[in-house]
């Protein structure tokens, strides 16, 4: 009934009678909004529904560098929806269907804009179905570099954070939406393919190999990752996690070094931060000279170099930090990118067993005031600087400062317990501080204050 009426026009009619007296309906009414009010990316994300699963079959030409992909967006309706947008950079859409039926769809700047045959009822799970074929392109940015999909040598690799994802793949693209994925990456058979999480049986058939990758936890959209290309691959293990260690044959000779030292680092974090939260871990090491790293879901991806301890430390910290306790907005980043730098000086300590978090900690501190590091406040860099010095060392010796004030045992125990609390889910900073206080039996808003929000740097005794 409402779908006709939707399709004549009369929806303020139609609507009048579900409609509680005194709201006024209109379509605009029932479309899901382009973002979901992250003020540092207000287009990210989408409102109207939540994102469970996403199943990603894509098939990769090399010679023309093409995909023909197909993405089944498992979600459910939180409000009545006669429209909804995925954020979607990638190329030509083909065709869509929402529920097995085909829905009208177009393109307005980043967003697809998705109109079901027929309104979705809220909390109604629904499945969208896009195909697209095309030349993804990476993103580029003065201050985040080249990101999204970014072509390799020989196959592409992707590092998406924090808004790239959307080039490869029709998405939900807010880490306050987490969800699940399987991958289903179709290769020309002298190549290889990797994704998130656990690998499953590689089906040959023809010229073509099909490498189906899960990730049964939720991931954020910006860590879904998948790098295709030639690989010499290690498997390892460390209890029940599998440890893969991929790298393009440029770097052959360090394999073994970098699945050994990452092997090494998953031990300590184990201790370090309590379980590690997914079944495999490891590492891919690819050819695109980006000069940094990103800590996708499972296994982090190195952008051109052979990482060292601090790399492997930082991006495998993430994976507690970041990966399984997520930011709901982006101005938190500084709960990924300040513990996963703390992480560095921790296993510094580890392995000298010396007092060389404290030694870091002054080594900043004795910077002045003008110092890049003490430049913006870590817990609101604004946008421009969310990936910025303060935001790494600063919120590093902010959890130092924490620690020297809660002790170690305690601060050891508040890591541990933020990690298991908020496992697979999100965190705030208001929650963390919360847990800080909770833990320590300590008063320490000023401690947070000065070190997160006040501009400058911190004056001792200040906090
Ligand atoms: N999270 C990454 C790290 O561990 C940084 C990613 C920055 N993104 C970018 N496009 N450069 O340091
Ligand atoms: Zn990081």
């Amino acid at each position: 009934m409402i779908v006709r009426a939707l399709r004549t026009g009369m929806v303020a009619a139609a609507l009048a009678v579900t409609m509680t007296a005194g709201a006024t309906a209109s379509a605009a009414d029932l479309a899901g909004s382009s973002g979901v009010g992250d003020p540092y990316f207000p287009d990210s994300g989408n409102g109207g529904y939540n994102a469970t699963h996403y199943d990603v079959a894509l098939r990769f030409t090399p010679k023309d560098h093409r995909i023909a992909a197909t993405v089944t967006m498992t979600a459910r309706a939180t409000q009545a929806l006669r429209s909804f947008n995925l954020d979607f950079r990638g190329p030509e859409v083909v065709s869509v269907t929402v529920d097995g039926r085909r829905a009208e769809f177009a393109r307005q700047d980043d967003e697809l804009v998705i109109t079901p045959a027929s309104v979705l009822v809220e909390g109604a799970e629904f499945k969208a179905v896009v195909s697209y074929a095309g030349r993804p392109k990476a993103r580029k940015n003065g201050t985040l570099g080249t990101y999204g999909w970014v072509r390799s040598r020989d196959g592409a690799v992707v590092l998406a954070e924090p808004d790239g994802a959307a080039n490869w793949m029709p998405v939900n693209d807010h880490p306050s939406d987490k969800a699940t994925y399987d991958f289903a990456i179709t290769v020309p058979k002298r190549l290889k393919a990797l994704a998130n999480g656990e690998p499953l049986a590689p089906v040959a058939h023809g010229n073509l190999t099909t490498y189906h990758w899960r990730q049964s936890a939720p991931m954020a959209s910006y860590l879904a990752s998948v790098a295709i290309g030639k690989f010499e691959i290690t498997y390892g293990r460390v209890g029940k996690i599998t440890v893969i260690t991929a790298v393009d044959p440029k770097f052959k000779k360090s394999l073994d070094d970098v699945h050994r030292r990452t092997v090494k680092a998953l031990r300590w974090g184990r201790k370090a931060f309590g379980p590690y939260p997914f079944r495999t871990s490891g590492a891919v090491v690819d050819d695109p000279k980006l000069d940094y790293a990103l800590e996708t879901q499972d296994r982090p991806v190195y952008g051109g170099f052979v990482p060292n301890d601090d790399f492997i430390v930082h991006e495998l910290a993430h994976q507690w930090f970041g990966n399984s306790v997520t930011v709901r907005e982006w101005k938190d980043i500084w709960l990924n990118e300040g513990f996963a730098t703390y992480a560095e000086w921790m296993w510094r300590e580890h392995v000298s067993k010396k007092d060389s978090a404290a030694k870091t900690f002054n080594s900043y501190y004795r910077q002045p005031g003008t110092s890049p590091i003490f430049a913006s406040p870590p817990g609101s860099p604004g946008r421009e600087q969310m990936f910025g010095f303060p935001v790494y060392v600063r919120g590093a010796m902010t959890l130092h400062v924490l620690r020297k004030r809660v002790g170690d045992k305690k601060f050891s125990r508040i890591l541990k317990t933020w990690a298991a609390e908020q496992a697979g889910g999100h965190g705030t900073t208001e929650q963390f501080t919360a847990l800080a206080e909770r833990i320590s039996g300590k008063e320490l808003d000023k401690l947070f204050d000065v070190w997160l929000y006040r501009k400058g740097k911190p004056k001792r005794g200040s906090w």
